[in-house]
């Protein structure tokens, strides 16, 4: 079972090496002779997140009897596939401050984050096709596939926090779950696990991924900037739907939705305050963390049939860390 209160650093260390590695081999994918793409490839790789898809596909990848180095170049299409998605979201959201640094957008503007983010899907893509296996570049492109159609139905569904919670729970599955899932199918088909082993990793991932963005969800209402390195509030500006927001809604009168959802729409002054002191008083925020939990707890159910193994406590680790970044 999960040990509380490990860093990511712990939690990783099964794989460090091939971290390692990927750290090499991002750097190199990311080089370039043109220097404006030089420069905003060095602002990512100063940016650096933390490597949460790449380290579940190398973990992953150890899960069967096969060592396989292209576990690294999978590792790393993905982290450049989730990048490009967060180039672009940026751009999106309107977003200055990205792993408490400047975005992309910020420093160069909309036009060249949109080419930035381009870039760094096709960067992925050949190497994904360099791997010369049709199922995972099949299984990728799919992935890279949904997750533009939840991030536009997320864009479609703006306001709308009558939305049925199964609308909601679709739209993260596909913008944020789909590529844990991948990262962790990825990972384990490489490892040459059975096809059932390879769809428990898959269903762990998606339930990872699930739980990461409803604790993301309640992080932009009642988390703080500077810990999570992007600035918070942003979905209630944005009036994008988020389980807090929507399990908020629910609760209220029906003349109190319509007082609060006229002042999201109009962004009134000290709507965020008003908003977080509501989900926290309404407990909102509550209800969407136990909904994480709950994902959480069936994730670890996935990975029992797993057999053990200082990877697979690692990946049970990572499933728990997922709620601790709430605390
Ligand atoms: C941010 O993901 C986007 C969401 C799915 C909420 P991460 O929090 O994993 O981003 P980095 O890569 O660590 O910055
Ligand atoms: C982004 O979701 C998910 C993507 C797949 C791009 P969010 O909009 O919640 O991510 P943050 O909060 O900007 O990191
Ligand atoms: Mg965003
Ligand atoms: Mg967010």
């Amino acid at each position: 079972m999960p040990v509380a209160g490990l860093t990511l650093n712990e939690i990783y260390s099964p794989v460090k090496k091939d971290l390692e590695s990927f750290s090499d081999r991002l750097k190199g994918e990311l080089s370039s002779e043109d220097p404006l793409i030089r420069d905003i490839h060095a602002h990512i790789l100063k940016m650096s997140g933390k490597f949460l898809r790449p380290a579940l596909t190398l973990l992953s990848s150890k899960i069967g009897t096969r060592e396989n180095p292209d576990a690294v170049k999978l590792a790393v299409a993905i982290e450049l596939i989730h990048t490009a998605t967060l180039v672009h979201d940026d751009i999106i959201d309107n977003s200055d401050l990205r792993r408490n640094q400047p975005s992309i957008h910020a420093k160069w503007g909309r036009e060249i984050s949109i080419v930035a983010g381009d870039y760094l899907y096709a960067k992925a893509f050949m190497m994904l096709a360099d791997l010369k296996d049709p199922w995972l570049s099949q299984a990728l492109s799919a992935c890279a596939h949904v997750m533009c159609e939840g991030e536009m139905k997320q864009i479609e569904t703006r306001r709308d926090f009558l939305m049925k919670e199964a609308v909601y729970l679709k739209i993260i599955h596909q913008k944020t779950a789909a590529l844990f899932q991948a990262a962790c199918m990825g990972g384990a088909y490489f490892s040459g696990a059975d096809p059932d082993t390879i769809k428990k990793m898959g269903d762990y991932g998606y339930r990872l991924g699930m739980a990461f963005q409803i604790v993301d969800d309640c992080l932009d209402l009642v988390g703080e900037t500077e810990r999570l390195g992007k600035n918070v509030g942003l979905d209630i500006y944005k009036n994008d739907v988020t389980l807090p927001l929507l399990y908020l809604f629910q609760d209220l009168e029906g003349g109190e939705k319509r007082v609060l959802l006229l002042e999201i729409q109009n962004r009134t002054p000290r709507l965020f305050g008003k908003v977080r002191a509501l989900a926290i008083q309404k407990k909102s925020v509550e209800r969407a963390m136990a909904r994480a939990h709950d994902y959480v707890q069936k994730g670890l159910g996935d990975l029992a049939g797993i057999p053990g193994s200082a990877h697979k406590e690692s990946l049970a680790h990572l499933a728990q860390y997922c709620l601790e970044r709430f605390q």
